[in-house]
Order: C-alpha cells, then structure tokens, then sequence
C-alpha cells in the first residue's frame, strides 16, 4: 500500500514538472487523473490540488474525500455520519477541519497572569456564560466520532449523537451543575456480549507469560502504548462546525491502576475557556482503559479488552467541569486554532502539563508555609500562655 502511493505520489510530480500545457491535461484524460488522485490519501491530494489548475479542479470532486474520510475514519462511513457531513459542507471541509489538531498558546499567559479567581468585577451573566448563547446551546447538538487505531489497523468505530445521557436537554436540568462526562462504553466483567473490543496476540501484541514479569519489563504495556492511536471528533449539528479533540498519540498514562491487570492511556488537547473559567484553559482528556484478561503460560493467548472510553474536561486545578461550562467550551473549541504540525500541538499539550505541575508546586509550598506559620504561632502562644502564667 506504502509503495502504491509512493509510485503514485512520483507520478503526480512528474506530471506536475513536465512540459505538457497545464490547461491540456484535462483533455488528455481526467479519468486517470481521478484514478491517481482516488488513491492518494488526504496530506498528499491536498498537495497534489495545489500542483495545477487542473488537478485542484478534480480535486474538489467530493467522492475522492469521501473516500479519505473513510479510510483515517471509519466511522464517517455509516450513512447516518455520511448525511451528517454532506449538511455540514461536504467531506472535504470536514476533513480540513478534522485532521488538523487544535493547538493552543494561551496556556503562557495563564502562566503570567496566574487568574485564581474569578474577576471582581464580572457580573453574574460573565460568570456563567452568556445566559442567551447558553440557551441556544443543547446536548443533542453534539455529535462524537471516534476512531481507534492500533499499529494503523482500524480497531474501534463508535458513534454517539448528543453526550449519552437521558434528559440531558432542559436548561435547569442536574446535568449542567454535574461534572461532565461522555462514556462511549458500558463494560462490565460479567458482561459477555459481542460488542467488546479486543487485541489479541495476532493483532501485534507481545506474549506475556506472566504479570510478574510485565510488571517489571512493561512491554505491553509499551507495545499498548507506541501502537494505539484516537480521534475523537466533536461535531455541533447546530453551527456546522466540527472538530479533532484527541491528539492521535497518547499524551501519557498511567500501568496498573486501579488494578493489576489495568491499563490506562491517556490522549486529549488543550481547549481555550475564555470568559468561561478563570484558568482561561482546561484540558480535554480522553481515556482509554484496556484489562488484561488472558495470558497462559506460553504467552499465546494474551489478550487485552477495551473497558472504557471516556471525555471530561479538567481545568488547571484538576477540578472536573461541570456540563454547563463544558458544553461552552466544546462549542468555542470547534472554531479554534488548529495546526498540521503535530510537534507544535504536543509542544502546548507538554506547556500546559508544565504549566499545571508548577502550580501544583507552588500550591502545596504555599500550604507547607502556612502550617509552619500556624505551628509557629501555636508555639509563640503557648510560651505566651506560661510565661503569663508564671
Ligand atoms: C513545527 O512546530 C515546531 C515547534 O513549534 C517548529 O519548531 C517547527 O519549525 C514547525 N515546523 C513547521 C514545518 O512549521
Ligand atoms: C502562593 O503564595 C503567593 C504569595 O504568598 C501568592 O502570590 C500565590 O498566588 C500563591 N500561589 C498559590 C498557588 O496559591
């Protein structure tokens, strides 16, 4: 496949580089344009649409992006999602929103101005948002698509319209003052059924022969870890607008935890809460929870099991957002800045865990301060007390 698209991608610059007039290569046979252009996957048609007039003109054909979505998203094929699209402006502006990631530089000025608290002088329609956009904001407005690949093998499709919870709509309703949260799996140990996403020695993981020995060598866990990729694309129905939360690699994660045999990893992005939080940015974090639940003694039979994929946002405290809140950062979040260079989003991922740590720091100094202050003035009264006394 790797080599079908190299031959293909050398073709283009030779068609591009060569002498034919740009304007007779439509005439000379556009069907085998389309079939080159059909084959190539999204970074290389985008290029290939800037090379000449005439393949950006076969290029805005729909069907050849239809083609791309589908294949880094599989989900984008069912026919619900597919008619989703095609309202909101067709797969090739869904593509052009999705595949780039949202970076974001704001985390430096939190870092200088260093808000704690909410602003003495907002007013009360500050504090929680514009009450008349909020209105006009509903759960049923969102949509998520997520896709989980392993070792670039598509392994999960799931698609969720609005965020999973019954009577979520309604403005008083508990769901705005709840932490929020979207669970794209209902798992249970017990639980048998055929919908459990699995991976299995034949999917490319190592044999593990024993927990003992994972527990010291981590190599499925680091197998779990290099191979695993997301996306999770946010999508509001009402603005037509739509995109990437995940960061395609994972962020980091956490083995063992809560049990043995669990594994958490850990993607997301940085989303911007201006106006809406203190902290100015919170963090979108998606988890992905895989058990073992397999290993013999020749290590044939290792297997992990997909137990939990989830969304919430956490601000700069570690405070979980409620669903009021939450709901107006996804919306700004679809019209933010995103960028095709990936070390520059995993550059603000890596500021903001920065960021967060040193203020984490700072925090449990300041309190160790405040008790030596307390022990202190507890002993200086104390010798107060006696030295009074006597
Ligand atoms: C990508 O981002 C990094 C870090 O911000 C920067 O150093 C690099 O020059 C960028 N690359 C491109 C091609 O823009
Ligand atoms: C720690 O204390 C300093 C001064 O005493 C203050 O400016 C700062 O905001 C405090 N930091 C936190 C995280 O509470």
């Amino acid at each position: 496949m790797f080599m079908e698209i190299l031959f293909y991608e050398l073709m283009l610059r030779i068609i591009a580089m060569s002498v034919v007039p740009v304007d007779s290569i439509p005439s000379l046979n556009s069907d085998l344009f389309y079939d080159i252009l059909r084959r190539l996957d999204g970074p290389t048609l985008a290029s290939a649409a800037c090379t000449c007039a005439a393949f950006c003109s076969i290029s805005k054909e729909e069907s050849l992006w239809e083609n791309v979505c589908s294949s880094v998203w599989p989900a984008t094929n069912r026919e619900d999602i597919k008619s989703l699209i095609s309202s909101m402006g067709g797969f090739r502006k869904f593509y052009a929103d999705c595949f780039p990631l949202i970076v974001n530089k704001e985390v430096a000025d939190y870092q200088e101005k260093n808000f704690l608290e909410y602003p003495d002088d907002w007013t009360e329609a500050e504090y929680y948002g514009d009450m008349n956009e909020f209105e006009s904001l509903s759960p049923s407005d969102f949509v998520s698509i997520v896709d989980i690949r392993f070792k670039d093998k598509a392994i999960c499709s799931k698609v969720q319209w609005g965020v999973g919870v019954p009577n979520a709509n309604g403005y008083d309703g508990w769901f705005y003052n709840c932490p929020f949260r979207i669970d794209l799996l209902t798992y249970r140990d017990d639980d048998n059924n055929d919908g459990v996403v699995t991976l299995s020695v034949s999917d490319g993981l190592p044999p593990i022969t024993s927990m003992e020995r994972e527990r010291k060598d981590g190599k499925l866990w680091q197998e779990l870890f290099d191979g695993l990729q997301l996306s999770w694309i946010m999508v509001n129905r009402k603005m037509k607008q739509a995109a990437n939360l995940a960061s395609w690699r994972p962020l980091g994660g956490q083995r063992h935890w809560p049990t043995d045999n669990d594994f958490v990893i850990r993607f997301g992005s940085v989303l911007p809460a201006t106006d809406i939080l203190p902290s100015q940015v919170v963090e979108c974090i998606l988890i992905m929870k895989f058990r073992v639940v397999n290993t013999e003694e020749d290590g044939v039979g290792t297997k992990v099991k997909l137990t939990e994929l989830s969304m919430q946002l956490e601000d700069m405290e570690g405070a979980h957002v409620n669903g009021r809140n939450s709901l107006l950062i996804l919306k700004e979040a679809l019209s933010c800045r995103r960028s095709k260079n990936y070390s520059e989003v995993l550059e603000s991922c890596h500021l903001y865990s920065k960021v967060q740590s040193e203020l984490k720091e700072e925090k449990m100094r300041n309190e160790s301060r405040l008790d030596r202050l307390c022990i202190l003035s507890g002993i200086a009264a104390f010798m107060t007390f006696w030295y009074c006394v006597l």
